[in-house]
């Protein structure tokens, strides 16, 4: 018998490939296509942030739905309500999957109302990681923990209707506390075993992620930046799997 073609029969189902999301934090739609490319089937969900939304990425984006992939526009939105609404209904109408706001009342009330009618979900951004208590009192806040500021922004979030949530691994089982069982739970912050943390302080395993209550993971560089990104991704799919 001839050797079967790539170990595509032996990957995870479609449902599992997609709770992965890997992060195209990458400067050129060259750089990201040749990734993506490489990654091949075992990459079926892809973010698209700043860096490469403001050099073509939205045609990117475009493109991978296009050819069937899932997209998450991490653009953390916040404008006047009209101007959200209306750039919400631009976002549905190219067709991607999930869009991040921040959390601000008036803006996730404006973005739901601009999701309606299309199957994009609205993710809220509660508390930036980088803040802390004090950037919050230096950002004009009356005092009040980062801690109780992502509480109070998720039960505001779930009142509102918005589909999910951002948060590190870490949060997650508080967050689910807060949000119930019916949202989506994103988290970024994750490392597979031996791999580096980089900038990331509260990290987790793919596994333990799940675990936490996660629907999706978002993992950039130990992907990206691999010197093999289809078999970083293939590991990190199997180790979902098996959570
Ligand atoms: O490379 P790494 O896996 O750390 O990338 C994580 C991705 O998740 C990046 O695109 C980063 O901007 C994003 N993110 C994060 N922490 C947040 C929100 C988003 O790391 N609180």
């Amino acid at each position: 018998m001839s050797a079967m073609p790539l170990n595509q029969d032996s990957l995870p189902s479609r449902d599992i490939r997609d709770k992965l999301i890997i992060g195209l934090d990458l400067p050129s739609v060259a750089e990201a296509r040749a990734v993506v490319d490489r990654i091949g089937e075992a990459g079926t969900f892809y973010k698209i942030g700043y860096q490469l939304a403001y050099a073509g990425g939205f045609e990117l984006a475009r493109a991978l739905i296009a050819e069937g992939k899932k997209v998450f526009l991490d653009l953390k939105l916040h404008d006047i309500g009209n101007t959200v609404e209306e750039g919400v209904r631009s976002v549905a109408r190219l067709g991607a999957t999930l869009l991040t706001v921040h959390a601000y009342p008036q803006t996730m009330r404006a973005a739901v109302a601009g999701k309606a009618g299309s199957s994009l979900k609205i993710l809220a951004v509660t508390v930036l990681t980088s803040y802390d208590d004090n950037d919050l009192i230096e950002a004009g806040y009356a005092p009040v923990s980062a801690a109780e500021l992502v509480a109070r922004r998720a039960a505001q979030a779930r009142e509102i209707g918005v589909d999910g949530i951002v948060c590190a691994a870490t949060e997650a089982e508080r967050v689910r506390g807060i949000v119930g069982p019916d949202r989506l739970i994103v988290t970024p912050g994750i490392r597979p075993a031996g791999a580096e943390a980089g900038d990331q302080k509260r990290i987790v395993t793919p596994a333990e992620g799940i675990r936490l209550g996660a629907d999706h993971l978002v993992v950039a560089r130990p992907i990206v930046k691999a010197a093999d990104p289809r078999a970083a991704a293939e590991a990190i799919v199997r180790e979902i799997a098996g959570a």
